[in-house]
């Protein structure tokens, strides 16, 4: 403490007091199926970089190029370019930013990023950005079918987090779910997807957690006019309230419906959460309103299908994901 004040430091005895060591397990991935490489994990950037690093570098002959040849040293140079803008983007602690840690290091990614690499010319950092990363899933799905009688069904179902529980049933083949973070564990404490509850959603045995599913039917005069749901935890209820919005009072197609920039609202946080590509104008005029305003990664994947009144049928696949829509 004599220190920080000599230094006109801000740390405070407080400030080490609360301080807790955290123990993390270490990144294990292996190189040339002969070895195996430990290494630190988030938050040292070592235990995403390293790993994607000598992916990279396992995919090209680089043995053969030799030590600080011009071919192993122009490779080494693109691989860690690459690298290092995936760094600045995807990187931080991952107890306060979800890192795709998986997708980063997975071989897919990193052979499709070393797609950029031309064996013959310097890259350029300018033109060579971080890699497209899909945001790694939860586990909800949505789908909609109707037949050729007019028949409908919305069915949404859920796993709740990323693989659910994590564990597969031995000999079935299926995950189990960890939706017991869909009730309140206690009142203030938010569950993953920041939802707050009382004792109305309290455990107790036997009772069944409060779900944000909407599978959704919406008919015109007695027929089936709309089919709509999407996964997104908290935003499906939004998600789905704005698509209806959207059609039914803005006469959207379901196609931009679906597809333009969606906004969410929970009571808590008191912020709006949009998504890119919603209208800065608009952005500035809420802000002004006296908004909190956050432009968050995809909402939900909605699925629409629609009936026009001559029959014919529209089915829209949302375009954040790979969804898709058939007809038979
Ligand atoms: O039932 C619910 O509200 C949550 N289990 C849904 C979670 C979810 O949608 C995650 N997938 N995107």
């Amino acid at each position: 403490m004599e220190e920080m004040k000599r230094g006109h430091g801000i740390i405070s005895y407080d400030d080490l007091k609360h301080y807790t060591a955290k123990e993390r397990q270490a990144t294990v991935f292996d190189y040339e199926k002969s070895y195996q490489v430990l290494t630190m994990p988030l938050p040292s950037s070592g235990g995403v970089l390293l790993p994607q690093m000598m992916r990279m570098a396992e995919q090209q002959p680089i043995g053969q190029y030799g030590f600080e040849s011009l071919k192993s040293v122009h490779l080494m140079t693109e691989i860690e370019r690459l690298s290092y803008a995936d760094r600045a983007k995807f990187l931080g602690d991952r107890d306060y930013f979800k890192v795709p840690v998986k997708t980063l290091i997975s071989y897919p990614y990193v052979i499709d990023r070393m797609k950029a690499y031309d064996p013959d010319h310097a890259g350029n950092s300018q033109s060579i950005g971080p890699g497209q990363v899909a945001p790694e899933s939860e586990e909800t799905t949505h789908f909609d079918v109707i037949d050729h009688e007019g028949n409908a069904v919305s069915v949404t179902t859920t796993l709740n987090g990323g693989y659910g529980s994590r564990t597969v049933v031995g000999g079935a083949g299926f995950l189990l779910n960890n939706e017991m973070d869909d009730f309140s564990i206690k009142p203030g404490v938010p569950n993953m997807y920041g939802a707050l509850g009382g004792d109305a959603n309290a455990i107790a045995p036997g009772k069944r957690m409060l779900s944000s599913m909407t599978p959704t039917i919406v008919l015109k005069k007695g027929k089936v006019f709309l089919v709509v749901g999407t996964p997104g935890g908290t935003t499906i209820t939004t998600s789905v309230f704005q698509t209806l919005i959207d059609i039914l009072d803005f006469k959207m197609s379901a196609d931009e419906a679906v597809n333009q920039p969606k906004f969410h609202h929970q009571w808590m946080p008191d912020i709006i959460f949009v998504e890119q590509g919603f209208s800065q104008s608009l952005m500035d005029s809420l802000r002004q309103m006296g908004y909190q305003i956050k432009v968050r990664e995809a909402i939900g994947r909605t699925e629409v299908i629609e009936v026009h009144d001559d029959g014919s049928i529209e089915a829209v696949g949302d375009h954040r994901g790979e969804d898709s829509a058939a007809g038979y």
